[in-house]
């Protein structure tokens, strides 16, 4: 089983993702960075100093993915183990095509070819409002290369989500990520 947690910026899903692969005895990973060259990676996306093009980045989101496949997706899922992993292919759709604008032939094939096919059995998208999930984040520190974008592509990442999930009502589950962290796990154990 490979489930995933999505979401914008402070909706809790690593929070969620943490807790649940306790609840299941799951591998827990996650993108980009769950790797050891994942984690250079990582430092270049986030970093605000990169100046990166769009086109650079959603390479370097692919690369961060080939490598977390190889190595941590598909030996576990190979073990029969259940696999969480926060954040995955349907990120580089809010924040690559919604959010930057890629054009969707380019940023489809790129995530048909980083995972070969493994799509998820089940995703949680934990939605909260733009704003509120911004200031949670902002809480947690200084923003990096995406917490600090304007609001407007914020916004275009949420609603991208947000049809994905109409689009694929089986896979992806919305998890209103407002209440107690009690509350919103149990939202989420229920549909488990
Ligand atoms: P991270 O600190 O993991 O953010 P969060 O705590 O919100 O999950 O940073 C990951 C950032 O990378 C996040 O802003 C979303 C972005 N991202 C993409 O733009 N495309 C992708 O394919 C992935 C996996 C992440």
């Amino acid at each position: 089983m490979f489930i995933t947690f999505e979401g914008g910026e402070g909706s809790g899903k690593s929070t969620h993702a943490r807790l649940l692969s306790e609840r299941l005895s799951a591998v827990l990973t996650h993108e980009p960075g769950g790797t050891a060259v994942g984690k250079l990676i990582r430092e270049a996306l986030l970093n605000r100093e990169s100046e990166l093009e769009a086109m650079s980045e959603i390479f370097l989101f692919a690369a961060d993915r080939v490598e977390h496949m190889e190595k941590v997706i598909l030996p576990a899922l190979h073990a029969k183990k259940i696999v969480i992993s926060d954040r995955f292919l349907d990120s580089t759709i809010a924040y690559q095509l919604a959010g930057r604008g890629l054009p969707e032939d380019l940023v489809r094939y790129v995530n048909w070819v980083s995972c070969r096919g493994t799509i998820p059995d089940l995703t949680f998208y934990l939605d909260v409002p733009v704003k509120e999930g911004l200031l949670r984040a902002q809480k947690r520190g200084a923003a990096d290369r995406f917490e600090a974008e304007i609001l407007a592509f914020h916004e275009r990442v949420r609603d991208k989500y947000l049809e994905i999930a109409r689009d694929n009502p089986e896979r992806v589950k919305v998890i209103e990520s407002v209440g107690s962290i009690d509350e919103v796990q149990a939202r989420i154990r229920k549909l488990i």
